[in-house]
């Protein structure tokens, strides 16, 4: 089971240490942070495995505001997150710009969580599964089956919101992503530890894509223990 958390623009350096110090994950479970880029040397001093939140597919250039994986690596950080809905819909980032982020992170050495989800108008005008495969698609024609790419299934009408898709909804979805690619498969969209337990017990859901519950150590932990004990249930 793999738990990451994701802090999006919250947590600065010294918020970042002063978490991740008091925070012990428990055994039989991985455990990713995504805190913002100015955190990443505070959270990687720290021993835990550190993704970016997003990540350059040029080793370098003129691209104002962007960090190349070299740079990532550089700094002891161990993978990015790319094509996160908040970076799709509000940076207006395409299908290919999310795939070669994940192609040359993966490339450089870098871990990759690819995220993939439809917006509540394509759930509800049937769209579900054609935006799922062209995301998808795109990120396995870019990438393939790499060992050190992890999808993630967020239904942009989930996060952050409160509404979670069922369990069912969210194995169905998990399902039809595996058979594009075959790759782990983390479920995101307000994740919390009240519905941790029947989610993680999906035999499909590998992991989980935390936002705002991460941002708490208290929830972020009960969450990474469910995970354990899941993952024990599981064999
Ligand atoms: P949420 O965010 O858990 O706050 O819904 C998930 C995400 O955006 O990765």
């Amino acid at each position: 089971m793999l738990i990451a958390g994701n802090w999006k623009m919250f947590k600065g350096p010294g918020e970042t240490r002063s978490f991740l110090e008091s925070f012990e994950p428990p055994e039989g479970v991985d455990v990713i942070v995504c805190p913002p880029y100015v955190s990443l040397a505070a959270a990687v001093e720290t021993g835990r495995t550190v993704y970016a939140q997003n990540v350059h597919w040029e080793p370098n250039g003129a691209y104002t505001g962007e960090i190349a994986p070299e740079m990532l690596l550089e700094l002891g950080v161990h993978g990015a997150l790319v094509g996160h809905s908040e970076r799709r819909q509000l940076f207006g980032e395409s299908n290919e710009m999310v795939a070669r982020r994940a192609r040359t992170a993966l490339g450089a050495g870098l871990g990759v969580i690819a995220c993939v989800g439809e917006t509540l108008e394509q759930r509800e005008s049937g769209d579900t599964d054609l935006v799922l495969k062209i995301q998808v698609e795109a990120i396995a024609f870019a990438a393939g089956a790499h060992e050190k790419l992890v999808l993630a299934y967020e239904p942009v009408w989930a996060i952050g919101t409160g509404q979670t898709a069922t369990p069912a909804m969210a194995e169905e979805a998990h399902g039809f992503i595996k058979d594009i690619l075959d790759r782990p498969v983390l479920y995101g969209g307000s994740v919390k530890p009240e519905n941790a337990a029947e989610l993680l017990a999906q035999p499909s859901i590998d992991g989980a894509l935390v936002g705002g519950a991460s941002l708490e150590p208290d929830s972020f932990a009960a969450i990474c223990r469910i995970a354990s004990a899941s993952d024990r249930e599981h064999g």
